[in-house]
């Protein structure tokens, strides 16, 4: 039993790392599946990649297909041909895909149209906002998966109410938040925290990377401007993705209270949000971490396919154009900001359900 472990962009890194190190105790332990690690390249840089996969723990991929960066057509398209070729030389049993991003619709489609069965890990989720390429590769992915390992009650409801039969459907929990609880104990101070003077639970820590938001110079400006003000005085740390940093190279005088740095390798950046007194982001991923951190979070998005980090953790939704962000951040500065708890089977323990799961199905 041979099983393809896609991985291509920052997310998917911090999702497969307790996976395999759960099939890596599966197979010390006498059981027979295998895996092959397949990166396709989406991001490829020391700091979007290679840094996960030393700190993670992730041993090299067996496969790079070295894809890189591309319009939306043209990533999707040399993934698919790529991990095809691939496919055709040396093929698997079972492809295991995680999250939304393009790596993990490419090579879902490959792989069914070669008749290889499909796990999608983190099915289900859906923001109803379809001019996000993320909301189309989590359609089309979910509409040729085979097994469905979901990460929260709502999605798994959501599924079974779109037709999909229960015996198809695993709600498991959540394997990012598996790396987050076995890193715990990991976290690195950034150098700059010191050099800034930054002081434990004073500062903040913004992300913004999605196209809405950062491929607009007028309006990314004016997002920047609207944080630093609202933020009062606090220092604002500012890790910048590679697709923000066009917006910032454009726009003129940046907001003085904001400190800009390189995107932060893993174990830095969870040190970050953990003692920092809020954050503020265009990530969904990130809002699950605030979450179980219990740290206050703003998501500047107008929906979210994560609702249980509202309904249940620390996050509030401002929206992409946030008029009242100053009264939305009001509670931050009186300690009042909503305590929250952490959604079920966020607990360390997904990988673990979804390995035995798997060998149950096909060990
Ligand atoms: C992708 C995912 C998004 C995820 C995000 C995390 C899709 C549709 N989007 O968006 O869901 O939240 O990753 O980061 O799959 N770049 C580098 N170095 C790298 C990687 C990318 O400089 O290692 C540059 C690219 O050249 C490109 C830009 O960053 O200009 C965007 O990269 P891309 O992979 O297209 O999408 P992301 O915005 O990172």
């Amino acid at each position: 039993m041979l099983i393809d472990l896609i991985v291509g962009a920052r997310p998917n890194f911090v999702k497969v790392a307790p996976l395999i190190r759960e099939l890596g105790a599966h197979s010390a332990e006498g059981g027979k599946m295998r895996y092959r690690l397949v990166h396709t390249g989406q991001h490829y840089d020391s700091r979007m990649s290679g840094d996960f996969f030393d700190q993670l723990d992730i041993p090299e991929p067996d496969i790079n297909l070295q894809v890189g960066s591309g319009t939306q057509a043209q990533q999707t398209a040399a993934i698919m041909v790529r991990y095809e070729g691939l496919l055709l030389e040396k093929s698997s049993d079972l492809c295991v895909v995680v999250g939304d991003v393009n790596s993990t619709m490419a090579c879902a489609i490959t792989a069914k149209k070669l008749g290889i069965r499909v796990a999608h890990i983190e099915a289900g989720i859906r923001s109803g906002d379809i001019t996000m390429p993320e909301e189309v590769n989590r359609i089309v992915t979910d509409s040729i998966t085979d097994l469905f390992f979901t990460t929260t009650e709502n999605s798994t409801k959501y599924l079974k109410r779109s037709g999909i039969s229960e015996d198809k459907i695993y709600f498991v929990g959540n394997t990012m938040i598996d790396t987050l609880l076995f890193q715990l104990d990991n976290l690195i101070e950034p150098d700059f925290v010191a050099e800034n003077n930054l002081s434990v639970g004073k500062f903040l820590v913004t992300t913004l990377h999605r196209p809405a938001n950062v491929d607009e110079t007028v309006g990314f400006m004016r997002l920047v401007q609207m944080i630093a003000k609202c933020a009062r005085s606090y220092p604002i740390v500012f890790p910048v993705h590679p697709r923000t940093r066009r917006a910032i190279q454009q726009v003129g005088e940046l907001p003085s209270n904001i400190i800009f740095v390189e995107p932060q390798p893993y174990l830095q950046f969870v040190w970050l949000i953990k003692n920092s007194m809020a954050v503020i982001t265009d990530s969904g991923g990130i809002t699950e971490e605030t979450t179980v951190l219990g740290i206050p979070c703003i998501t500047l998005r107008d929906n979210t396919e994560r609702p249980e980090t509202i309904e249940i953790g620390t996050n509030v939704l401002a929206g992409a154009n946030p008029t009242s962000l100053k009264e939305i951040m009001a509670p931050l500065f009186d300690d009042s900001w909503k305590k929250g708890s952490i959604p079920p089977k966020w607990d360390g323990k997904t990988a673990k359900r979804i390995v035995s799961t798997l060998n149950d199905l096909f060990g």
